[in-house]
């Protein structure tokens, strides 16, 4: 039986996530927006791109009511998305979050961690499935595959660069660490299992749109994994910078169209590596349908904890 989807947020990144479960089997039944006309907005654009012919709702309890979606994916604003994810799972849906689970500039680090534990564990106490959405863990996974197979070792150093065209924004790296840091933590995360900063030797600087952090993770056996996470803003070409550094071997991503013409991202290193693969979102949301989320309700929340935590290491103006 196909698997029934909403997408909560349909304009923004929801619309990419409306596609990929398409192609991946699933039905998107019903979209949510803040008013009739913004929604049905989206709703054309994902009829003309994909030919979406569900519903248009502005209120979550009447979709969950009448759409009966199994899946509700969450793409709206960080603010909102542990109340819908509650809402959606009290419903008895399965909830993939968009990343970071829980952020509202009126709430303290402590109630936004306690937002994402009732939620993930009410998650599993419902037996839902829950996965946040961070496709780096996919990207982590595939730069580790990609370096093993090509020169095998530990890992003792991860550095990762994420940088989005900067589009107006007022230099803000507070906020740039919120929307890009649950990616570099869903790094840390997948390669490092149980990951701990030495956080006394947290190392944390900010320069106009940047964060910068550096600090040891100790491993087993006494050796330490030496990261370096750097977020900002781009104002010119490249327009994105996506790079996963892995001990000496750097990975840049690029996007491009895949001969069946789906967005897919190619792995080139400055080894000679360069190996397409398919979209790591696509990739996401094949293992959520499959049942198995790359960040499943521990991980989504201890990745909130650990985004609080090295947020609180940044310098303040
Ligand atoms: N994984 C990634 O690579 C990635 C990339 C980008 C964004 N994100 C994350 O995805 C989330 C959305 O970001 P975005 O850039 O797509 O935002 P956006 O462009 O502002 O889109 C937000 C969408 O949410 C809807 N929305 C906003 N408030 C709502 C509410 N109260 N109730 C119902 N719908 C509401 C809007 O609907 P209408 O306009 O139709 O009213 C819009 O479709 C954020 O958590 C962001 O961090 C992830």
């Amino acid at each position: 039986m196909t698997c029934t989807v909403a997408v909560l947020g349909a304009g923004g990144i929801g619309r990419h996530h409306a596609n990929w479960w398409r192609v991946e089997g699933a039905e998107v039944v019903a979209i949510l927006g803040r008013t009739p006309e913004s929604v049905q907005r989206s709703a054309d654009r994902l009829k003309e791109q994909y030919g979406f012919a569900g519903g248009c709702y502005t209120d979550l309890p009447t979709l969950l009511r009448e759409a009966r979606p199994a899946i509700v994916d969450i793409c709206t604003p960080p603010a909102v998305h542990a109340t819908q994810a509650r809402q959606a799972l009290e419903a008895g849906c399965h909830v993939l979050c968009e990343k970071p689970l829980v952020f509202g500039s009126a709430l303290t680090s402590e109630e936004m961690l306690q937002q994402a534990r009732e939620v993930t564990q009410m998650a599993v106490a419902r037996g839902a499935r829950f996965g946040l959405c961070s496709q780096f863990s996919v990207v982590a996974r595939t730069c580790y595959d990609l370096l093993q197979a090509h020169e095998p070792g530990d890992l003792l150093k991860l550095a990762v660069e994420l940088r989005s065209p900067v589009r107006g924004r007022t230099p803000d790296p507070v906020q740039t660490w919120v929307d890009l840091g649950p990616h570099l933590v869903a790094v840390l995360q997948t390669l490092v299992p149980g990951a701990e900063p030495e956080w006394p030797e947290v190392r944390a600087t900010t320069d106009e749109h940047e964060a910068r952090f550096d600090f040891p993770v100790p491993l087993q056996d006494g050796a330490s994994l030496d990261v370096q996470f750097v977020v900002g803003f781009t104002t010119g070409e490249p327009a994105n910078v996506r790079r996963v550094v892995l001990n000496h071997t750097p990975f840049d991503l690029i996007g491009e169209a895949g001969p069946d013409g789906h967005f897919r991202v190619r792995y080139r290193s400055g080894t000679g590596l360069d190996e397409p693969r398919s979209d790591p979102m696509r990739l996401l949301i094949r293992e959520f349908l499959a049942g198995h989320p790359p960040l499943g309700p521990e991980a989504a929340c201890e990745n909130q904890r650990l985004l609080l935590r090295l947020l609180a290491a940044l310098p303040r103006a």
